[in-house]
């Protein structure tokens, strides 16, 4: 079974400008597209991924010892460490930095990782294993208003209160099956809403955004693939004072869209 289907890999990689022996950070290495990608036009890649899943899939990746130091570093980290981690392997000038967000398809696949409302699985859906809360944990814990309040912001329900009321009505939750035979025709939606806070995804972006801006070097470019509206917004409030190279987004398969941003010198 392949690990994932890269999207918008060649418009990521000619917003990225990819130069021969530059130094580039994949916060989001899953498969390892885009970062194989990087490496075949002749960059440097510092790779994160919060999945250990990830970091064994791409150790597959070539890694040719090029000039002056490997030209593949994997790194299994949240995103949010990125400035302690490129400071750590001494990886400025960073050129590029790109993020692929939300699940790879191997998340989505692996029943027992329980991010697929389509799938018998145990409510997990950390994409660190170490993370401390799992789904079953907030579906399980958390009050009416807490619960109505994560359906809502998360997975975009209106009926959110009903479905809050019924979940707690059903507790205790420990499967896929229970927690989708419940949520009916929202189930995509309330998947994604416990998803997002199982992992504290909106929170992650906000941080890797601001961070990714402090350590690009001068003209260096970021680019960010987004999945949904909520990721999107952010992008585009938090980049507001970017210069940016797409005014219209780029798209791509499964609702992708792509942003790219550079950094000028006199931006800060
Ligand atoms: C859409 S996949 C990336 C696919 C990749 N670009 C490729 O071509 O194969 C998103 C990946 O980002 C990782 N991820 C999501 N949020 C993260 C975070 N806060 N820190 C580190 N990795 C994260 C997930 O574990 C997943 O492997």
């Amino acid at each position: 079974m392949r690990f994932h289907k890269s999207v918008l890999l060649q418009p990521a990689c000619h917003f990225l400008a990819v130069k021969s022996g530059g130094h580039y950070v994949d916060c989001t290495l899953g498969g390892g597209g885009h970062a194989a990608e990087i490496l075949r036009q002749g960059g440097k890649v510092l790779g994160l991924d919060q999945d250990p899943d990830a970091i064994s899939a791409c150790l597959a990746l070539p890694k040719p010892l090029g000039e002056g130091g490997p030209d593949l570093i994997l790194v299994q980290s949240n995103f949010i460490h990125l400035a302690e981690v490129v400071s750590a392997h001494h990886w400025q000038p960073v050129l590029g930095v790109l993020l692929d967000l939300g699940v790879s398809e191997h998340q989505i696949n692996t029943p027992g990782r329980g991010f697929s409302f389509q799938e018998s699985g145990l409510l997990d859906m950390r994409m660190d294993p170490n993370l401390p809360n799992t789904a079953a944990t907030l579906v399980n814990q958390l009050s009416v208003n807490q619960l109505t309040s994560l359906l809502r912001d998360f997975g975009e329900i209106p009926v959110a209160k009903l479905l809050a009321v019924k979940i707690i009505a059903a507790r205790p939750l420990t499967t896929t099956d229970q927690l989708a035979a419940i949520t009916g025709k929202w189930s995509r939606q309330a998947f994604q809403a416990l998803r997002i806070a199982v992992n504290d995804e909106l929170g992650a972006l906000k941080e890797i955004l601001s961070q990714a801006q402090q350590i690009l070097a001068p003209g260096g470019r970021l680019v960010v693939i987004s999945f949904h509206s909520l990721e999107d917004r952010i992008v585009k409030h938090t980049l507001k004072n970017m210069p940016s190279l797409t005014p219209k987004p780029v798209i791509g398969e499964k609702g992708a869209k792509l942003r790219a941003y550079v950094k000028t010198i006199n931006h800060y």
